[in-house]
């Protein structure tokens, strides 16, 4: 039995494959997470999920007013859809340290922050602000576990920060530290293995307090590790969680603890029956992210089917219920991994209601919108 709040009356003029949001859902899983961190302020939701102008500004109405980013595009399309106030948490080089200055200079309602994990980048910053009429924020990357970006949350991390504070036309202002390598599906198990980098987090912002220095922020995690953090007493902190805005079938089933509900289904349609076993549905990994290995979409009504094949416009699935579709017959599916499955999709219907209302667009898929 299909949940019926993913329903449409009428499919038959809506194009295959597409994204689908479901704006009710996402405002359910928005106040969800606003209740959980005990307060909108304490959010800061990661924009990639949904890449969306008009999820900004929805999140926005209920009250946060804080958001995560990884791209300069991101970002933009947060300051142009009426973001106050922007964290771009991703390293800084090449050419996009000038492309953040035009953004600065040009987005003059909106606060941003920027995260740095070695000396070197935050000197190239200060240089790149020198000609700026306001001082740039920036948050020290922690790496707690990840292996991905950050500085290790000792001396290291206490040296830069200072170095943040000093340098012309820079702030010091927070720290950020990302766990999105803890994945245990038990909940105490997450706990144990999200403390201790929480504990260094914790140390080193008393440590730079004891100096004298002000860490008015500390954003912490991703959605896994979102409800420890969240328990968390200490001021500043500032949850973000991205994927649980849209949820999808990976965390529904790795985290069976996050009660939010998958809000962006894609609409396919059956193309093929090449045997009375197989469906052929047009839902390619151009249109379904091919990430992680596996099912890449739960497809409502055909769970139990084998995924046999995925090419770039075609999903082979094997079931003895083949029979009970035909060519032509439409199928809604939950992707696997919502994020990089809305980036292959300029616009999405909007469904309310039962009905396609209108279309956003995914604006952000883009690497390059105004500057
Ligand atoms: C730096 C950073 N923060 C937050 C998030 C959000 O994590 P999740 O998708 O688990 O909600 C991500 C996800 O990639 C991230 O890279």
């Amino acid at each position: 039995m299909i949940d019926p709040r993913y329903s449409i009356r009428d499919s038959s003029d809506l194009l295959s494959p597409s994204l689908l949001i479901y704006p009710d859902l996402v405002r359910e899983n928005v106040q969800a997470m606003i209740a959980l961190a005990r307060g909108a302020e304490r959010l800061r939701p990661h924009v990639k999920t949904h890449k969306m102008a008009e999820i900004v500004r929805l999140v926005e109405s209920l009250g946060i007013k804080k958001h995560k980013c990884a791209t300069i595009a991101e970002a933009e399309m947060i300051a142009a859809a009426g973001g106050g106030d922007v964290l771009l948490a991703y390293p800084l080089v090449g050419p996009n340290l000038e492309r953040y200055i035009h953004l600065v200079r040009g987005y003059r309602a909106t606060k941003f922050r920027v995260t740095v994990d070695h000396p070197d980048s935050a000197r190239a910053l200060s240089e790149a602000a020198a000609g700026l009429d306001r001082t740039l924020s920036v948050l020290v990357d922690l790496e707690i576990g990840m292996g991905r970006t950050g500085i290790d949350p000792g001396d290291a991390a206490a040296d830069l920060y200072a170095l943040v504070d000093r340098l012309p036309n820079l702030r010091a202002d927070g720290l950020h530290a990302y766990d999105g390598h803890i994945r245990d599906t038990n909940p105490a198990a997450r706990l144990a293995a999200a403390r201790p980098g929480r504990e260094k987090v914790l140390a080193l912002a008393d440590r730079l307090e004891k100096q004298g220095l002000a860490v008015p922020r500390l954003v912490m995690g991703g959605s896994p590790t979102f409800p420890i953090h969240a328990a968390l007493e200490h001021p500043g902190v500032e949850c973000s969680p991205g994927t649980i805005i849209f949820h999808d079938a990976s965390y529904t089933e790795r985290f069976p603890d996050l009660r939010f509900t998958p809000a962006a289904l894609l609409l396919t349609r059956v193309v093929s029956r090449p045997r009375a076993d197989r469906l052929c549905l047009d839902l390619g990994h151009k249109a379904v992210a091919a990430d992680p290995s596996g099912p890449r979409a739960r497809v409502l009504g055909l769970e139990d089917a084998a995924h046999v094949n995925h090419s770039e416009e075609h999903l082979v699935l094997e079931t003895p219920r083949a029979g009970d579709y035909a060519v032509g017959d439409v199928l809604l599916a939950i992707p696997t991994h919502v994020c990089p499955t809305v980036a292959l999709h300029r616009r999405a219907y909007v469904i309310r209601d039962g009905q396609a209302v209108s279309q956003w667009e995914v604006t952000a898929r883009d690497r390059v919108l105004g500057v």
